[in-house]
């Protein structure tokens, strides 16, 4: 099987790092245009690197409705066409586990902002462009905390990732008369970046062998397993494939 998006455009948020970086990666590799947002500026000049001269990487705010519309709007009149929408911005924002009853309100609200409400300003946005080409693809990068709960005590981390499968769903029936599938990707642990390594590193040999015993193939993964199937999700192959969540964790 050939996976290839020559002449496509695809855009993926937090594209600074992490999975986000391999994901545009990967895409340019095969030919897409890759319009790529983060906040973190500097770290987008790699990004700009990896994406080529076809690519754009732009600073956007994915919380911000308008900041978002804009820079979609910019892709669609560049290129005339989106083809593929990959919503990988998201995380903990550096929280750590607390109590329920002293969680600030920012605090919930800041998690809950970016990976839920974010992912729905991008359907929102792209809507449009897949509705009139009667086909596209969207991909959220969820996560196993979505399906169960945040290993590290998270409520609003497994509230958003959970919100944002239902709204996977829920988008997959809306959008499929017009083409568009709607998928979700819920990774395992990954070392991804220095937060990641340093809550590896927290764990100690104890937790770290505990988590590993509990993956069926009993390693971590790497960015690109996720990458990968991200690429699959958005292939003409997998056109008959939406509303799904799809746990790439080891096998639990
Ligand atoms: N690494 C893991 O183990 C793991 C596991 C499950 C799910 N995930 C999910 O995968 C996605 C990527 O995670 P990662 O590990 O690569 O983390 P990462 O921190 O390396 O990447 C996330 C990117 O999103 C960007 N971002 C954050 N807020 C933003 C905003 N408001 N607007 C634009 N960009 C913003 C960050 O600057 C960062 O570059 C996240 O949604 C995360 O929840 C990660």
């Amino acid at each position: 099987m050939k996976i290839e998006f020559s002449g496509q455009t695809v855009l993926v948020t937090g594209a600074a790092s992490g999975f986000g970086l391999e994901i545009a990666a990967a895409f340019s590799e095969r030919g897409a245009t890759v319009y790529a947002c983060d906040l973190a500026e500097e770290k987008l000049k790699e990004t700009q690197k990896q994406i080529g001269g076809a690519g754009k990487s732009s600073i956007v705010d994915v919380t911000r409705r308008d900041e978002v519309e804009k820079w979609v709007q910019a892709a669609w009149s560049d290129t005339g066409r989106i083809d593929v929408l990959v919503n990988n911005a998201g995380g903990v924002l550096g929280q750590v586990g607390k109590p329920v009853e002293v969680v600030s309100v920012s605090e919930w609200e800041a998690i809950v902002a970016v990976n839920q409400n974010a992912v729905f300003w991008t359907s929102q946005a792209v809507s449009p462009a897949m509705k009139e080409a009667r086909s596209g693809r969207i991909i959220n990068i969820s996560s196993g905390a979505g399906l169960g709960i945040s290993k590290t005590g998270i409520q609003a981390y497994a509230s958003a990732k959970a919100g944002q499968i239902g709204l996977t769903r829920q988008l997959a029936h809306e959008l499929g008369p017009w083409g568009v599938t709607v998928n979700s990707v819920a990774p395992g642990f990954v070392l991804s970046n220095s937060s990641t390594e340093r809550q590896w590193e927290a764990l100690g040999s104890d937790g770290q062998k505990k988590l590993l015993d509990e993956i069926a193939l009993g390693h971590l993964g790497s960015p690109s397993d996720i990458a990968h199937t991200v690429l699959f999700l958005a292939s003409k192959q997998a056109g008959w494939i939406s509303g799904i969540v799809l746990p790439v964790d080891g096998g639990k």
